[in-house]
Formats: C-alpha cells, sequence, structure tokens
C-alpha cells in the first residue's frame, strides 16, 4: 500500500460522513494535546532551554528551504523503503527517543503504545533509556519492525554495560548514545514549576529493573524508591569524552550511532572511532539555546560522514520536513514532539495517524514534484528561500 493511500481512506470515509477524529496538522495538535496533558508533562514536553530561540529556529530553518517542481516525470509510484544498518525499511522515518513518553498516554503507558504504533506502522522506534516500563517489555511490542536502544551513558561502567546487555538481549538492532544531556540544560518551564519527573521517581524502569543497578542499593527500590532515585541522580550523567568512544564501541557488535553530533570535525572523529552512523539534532533546542537551527548543520555532518548513515532530527513537523531533510543528506529522519502530542490525543492510533499523515503527505509531495524515489531528492532538488 502507498503511504499516499491515506488521503483516500480519509476522502472515502468522509463519504459516510467520518471526519478525521484527531487533528490534521502539528500546530493543530499543539493546543489540544498540551491541555490533554497534566501541568508537569507539558512544561517538560513542550519547554526547552532558555528563551526557547534554537527550538523555534529548528522549526523555521525548513521554511528556508522549497523543494523545485519537476513535471512530466510520470512519478505514479514512489519508493520511500531504504536500507539502514543492513535492515530494510519502508520509509526513512523513525520515532525519535522521548524519555517521559511513557507519561504522555493517558494510561501511562506510552512506551509501549509508541512501541505498538511502530508494530502498525513499520516506522522504527529509538526507545530512551529513560522509560515507564522496561526495554524488554518496550522491545516485546515492536512486532515485526526493528527497534533501538537509546542508551543515556551512566557513570557506572558496569550499568552502562548491563543495559546494552539487555538491550542485545531484548532484540533491538542498534544502539543510539545521546552525547548531549550528560547534565540538563537549563529550562525556564520545568524550572518554574521546580518540576524534573526524573526526579519523582518517573521513567525510571530500565535502572530499577536492572541488576547492576539493585546490586548497588542495600534495599531494592521496591522497598525504598528514595534511595534508588538518589543512585539514579547520582549516576546519570556521565561527561563523556573521546577517550571513553574506544570502550563504548567494545561494549556492544550492534550498530554503534552517536546521537547530538553538529560538527564537522565531530564526525569525522566518530567515523574514525568505529561508529556505524551518525545522528545530527540538537535535541529539539531542549539542551542548549545555542542558537544554531540543527538543519543547518545537517549539510556539513553529511559531507563529513563520507558513508555513513546520517539520521536527523530537531523540528520536523511536516511530510515536506521530512522530504527536505532527505534532499539535504540525512539517511532516515527522526520526528519528536508530534507523536507525543499524537500520543497525548489518541494513543496508539494517535500516534499512527501522526506517521501515517507525516508519510502521506511526503509521499504525495514526491509525486506532485516530479521527484519518485529517494535517490532523486538530492541538495539540487532545493532552493533556498530565504
Ligand atoms: C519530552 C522530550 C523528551 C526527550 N527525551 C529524550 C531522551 O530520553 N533521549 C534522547 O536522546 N532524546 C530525547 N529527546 C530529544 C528527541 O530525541 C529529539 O531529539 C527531539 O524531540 C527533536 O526535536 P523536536 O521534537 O522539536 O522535533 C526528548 C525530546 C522531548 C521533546
Amino acid at each position: 500500500m502507498a503511504f499516499a493511500d491515506y488521503q483516500n481512506e480519509i476522502y472515502l470515509d468522509g463519504l459516510r460522513g467520518v471526519v478525521p477524529r484527531l487533528p490534521m496538522t502539528f500546530a493543530q495538535s499543539e493546543a489540544p494535546a498540551l491541555a490533554a496533558l497534566p501541568a508537569a508533562v507539558r512544561s517538560y514536553v513542550a519547554g526547552g532551554a532558555g528563551d526557547e530561540y534554537t527550538q523555534r529556529a529548528n522549526v523555521s530553518a525548513f521554511e528556508r528551504w522549497g523543494l523545485v517542481p519537476r513535471m512530466l516525470v510520470g512519478a505514479k509510484e514512489r519508493d520511500l523503503s531504504l536500507d539502514l544498518f543492513g535492515l530494510r525499511l519502508p520509509s526513512p522515518l523513525f520515532l525519535a527517543p522521548i524519555g517521559v513518553i511513557g507519561l504522555c498516554a493517558q494510561d501511562g503507558h506510552g512506551d509501549l503504545a509508541t512501541a505498538r504504533a511502530a508494530a502498525r506502522t513499520g516506522v522504527p522506534m529509538v526507545a530512551s533509556t529513560l522509560t515507564v516500563d522496561p526495554m524488554e517489555e518496550v522491545a516485546a511490542e515492536f512486532g515485526g519492525t526493528p527497534g533501538f536502544f537509546q542508551l543515556y551513558t551512566p557513570t557506572d561502567r558496569e550499568l552502562a554495560e548491563s543495559l546494552v546487555r539487555r538491550a542485545e538481549a531484548a532484540g533491538f538492532k542498534g544502539i543510539v548514545v545521546t552525547l548531549d544531556t550528560w547534565v540538563t540544560g537549563w529550562r525556564p518551564r520545568d524550572l518554574a514549576a521546580a518540576n524534573f519527573p526524573q526526579l519523582r521517581g518517573n521513567c525510571l524502569a530500565n535502572y530499577t529493573s536492572d541488576p547492576v543497578f539493585r546490586s548497588r542499593l542495600a534495599k531494592s527500590p521496591e522497598q525504598d524508591p528514595g534511595a534508588a532515585v538518589l543512585l539514579w541522580a547520582q549516576l546519570f550523567g556521565n561527561p563523556l569524552t573521546w577517550e571513553d568512544l574506544p570502550w563504548l564501541r567494545s561494549l556492544t557488535d550492534l550498530p554503534l550511532i552517536l546521537k547530538g553530533l553538529c560538527h564537522p570535525d565531530d564526525v569525522r572523529r566518530a567515523a574514525d572511532a568505529g561508529v556505524d552512523g551518525v545522528y545530527c539534532s540538537n535535541h529539539g533546542g531542549r539542551q542548549a539555546n545555542g542558537g544554531l537551527p540543527a538543519l543547518e548543520c545537517l549539510p556539513g555532518v553529511v559531507g563529513a560522514a563520507g558513508a555513513l548513515p546520517v539520521l536527523f532530527d530537531s523540528g520536523v513537523r511536516s511530510g515536506a520536513d521530512v522530504v527536505k531533510a532527505i534532499a539535504l543528506g540525512a539517511t532516515a529522519v527522526g520526528v519528536g514532539r508530534p507523536y507525543a502530542y499524537g500520543l497525548a490525543l489518541g494513543g496508539v492510533d494517535g500516534v499512527v495517524h501522526v506517521l501515517r499523515s507525516l508519510l502521506a503527505e511526503a509521499d504525495l509531495l514526491m509525486a506532485v514534484d516530479g521527484y519518485p524515489a529517494l535517490a532523486d531528492l538530492t541538495p539540487g532538488a532545493l532552493r533556498r528561500t530565504g
């Protein structure tokens, strides 16, 4: 089935008087989704670092690029499929890791819901270290869709190794190490509410279920939850350096992907150290309000990555954004906040709706503008508009 068929489904439903229950754009989903979330989760998900300039710039950066229409191509069928880390994927879209996604579902099990949406759509989920349900239970919901595990590398190396071993055993197909969050950025919205979800014991299941983590506690996390949170706070943030990279590489034979790389020199150094992929992202502007949109960094990262696949996220809000990121050289494109809002509004169906909408729009854009395959989307397909 072509991704564009979602449009036909909606119009055909309309003939029976059925209109979509869920918003058709990110902009329309924002207010109702945030209203559906508890206040503490709302500020954590919607907010970013500083005055949130970078967060906004991530989004507006896409407006500075336009796809040049090509006619008489006859792009009746489009091919959005690709090979990534030896996996055949139906599209370049993936679900970026969201640490509190568990809390965005009305039943409090958003990690499982997201994994079920991945199973239904074939869009891979990158599951965060910070989940409500342990990674084994999340992975069990993937169906035939591959999933990736995002590692926040703890200071305790044995614990890091244990998390990676568990991810391997649970069937994850790659390890995404996030580099930009060993310390939390300055987030005024969360500070105003003096709220940091993990310090309140949320989303720590991968730790409290871990044998190494448990072995570090005098009493079990069930008996003394406060001590577990304290231990988590002590070992969460690891200010990794290049000297740690050989150790990280030695932890697994799974594809190793570094998240947060934006400078070409960092990309070259990571490639030399034997990583399998690089992930260009500024964490959606949640970490550093430095002002540079992630999309502006993408061409440099792609240029330095050589043959390595480049994953990208930060600011993707539409199918057109997905197409533009691919044209700028991304191999795969991550969606973040939009699926969190879909989940808040409609559970598994809400995430599926967001993913199918993004894919249908991308597919139809490629049809109308005459770019039948991902390989046709090159920088030459874009024109700088602003
Ligand atoms: C609420 C929230 C929690 C996040 N948690 C994580 C996380 O646990 N690990 C991680 O690598 N990135 C995390 N991210 C960053 C996302 O993976 C992604 O980089 C970001 O959402 C992209 O920005 P966008 O959502 O504005 O497009 C989080 C993002 C949000 C919005």
